[in-house]
């Protein structure tokens, strides 16, 4: 089995590998010592695009059950010498791994590797694409604040650049899946116009004011490498950014949230970003355990 998306698992799944990871959740958190549920096994992280929070929460989690990790580096490798991806991935199988973590700059590189392998791939971000183990994480963050895994009664806002974000294309699956509502808010030129993967829960709309009854707003990062920074980023604060004055708005017991990296002062002001810290980083920690999850799940599987 692979997870390339979201739509890959679906709600009872989801509630499954949940209840997974809660049995994971002392060794992910160092309570209790490391797992050798995958002794012998070598996973591969193929991260041709960068990352902080998904590359090493993966190499945590497999270390935490007792698995080796193999770290491709591409400004290392002879991708710079013009090998191609899949020469590296079955020069990487024969070298003996049992599943590959792919991050990549181009929408579909790890569905491509799944034509080339026939061990289990997991998407860590694709272009402007999907990243299924952020919605993961995100829905398991979620689950523990509401305290079920039925989110008929969540309304989830996730603001600014919805059509390049990963996680919010795969979030909006997961999240209504699993029953919420949800409103994808940013300004006109940042919204996808018919996206496939938006259903009866979910609103499209640049009205900043739609967040205003969310139990949980995700901010995303302006990608300033999508848009060859022509966004004024002085006036994106004021008008979708997440600032003590826009907070006011909203329902006070409103839970604000980022993905990461963060940009400060541009999608979310600096103090609201300390105000959230706790429940900002609960996600990073969350992140290594949803991802032992994931992979004791298809390792299982496989
Ligand atoms: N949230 C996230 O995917 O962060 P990284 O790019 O640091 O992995």
């Amino acid at each position: 089995m692979n997870l390339l998306s979201s739509k890959d698992l679906n709600a009872k799944q989801m509630r499954d590998l949940f209840l997974r990871a809660d049995k994971l959740q002392p060794i992910s958190e160092r309570l209790e010592p490391m797992s050798t549920e995958l002794r012998g096994k070598t996973i591969c992280n193929l991260f041709i695009d960068n990352s902080t929070r998904t590359r090493l929460s993966f190499e945590l989690a497999a270390k935490r059950l007792g698995a080796e990790v193999l770290t491709f580096v591409p400004g290392a490798s002879s991708i710079s010498k013009g090998e191609s991806l899949r020469d590296t991935v079955q020069n990487i199988e024969a070298l003996g791994v049992d599943a590959f973590v792919v991050r990549h700059p181009d929408d579909g590189a790890p569905k491509a590797i799944t034509h080339w392998t026939a061990l289990p791939v997991i998407n860590a971000a694709d272009g402007n694409n999907e990243h299924p183990t952020q919605a993961l994480l995100d829905c398991y963050s979620i689950r523990e604040v509401v305290k079920t895994d039925d989110f008929s009664d969540v309304h989830v806002a996730i603001v600014g650049d919805i059509k390049h974000s990963r996680p919010a294309h795969s979030d909006t699956i997961a999240m209504t899946a699993l029953g919420a509502k949800v409103t994808l808010v940013g300004p006109t030129e940042l919204l996808p116009e018919s996206p496939a993967w938006k259903n009866d829960q979910v609103t499209l709309t640049d009205d900043i004011g739609a967040i205003n009854d969310a139990d949980f707003v995700y901010m995303l990062r302006m990608q300033h490498e999508r848009h060859g920074n022509s966004f004024d980023t002085g006036s994106y604060i004021n008008a979708y950014g997440m600032t003590a004055e826009r907070l006011k708005s909203l329902k006070p017991d409103v839970l604000i949230a980022h993905h990461g990296p963060m940009n400060r002062g541009i999608e979310i002001s600096e103090d609201v970003a300390d105000q959230f810290q706790e429940f900002i980083t609960r996600h990073v920690t969350n992140g290594v355990t949803t991802r032992m999850a994931v992979l004791s799940m298809l390792l299982e599987e496989s």
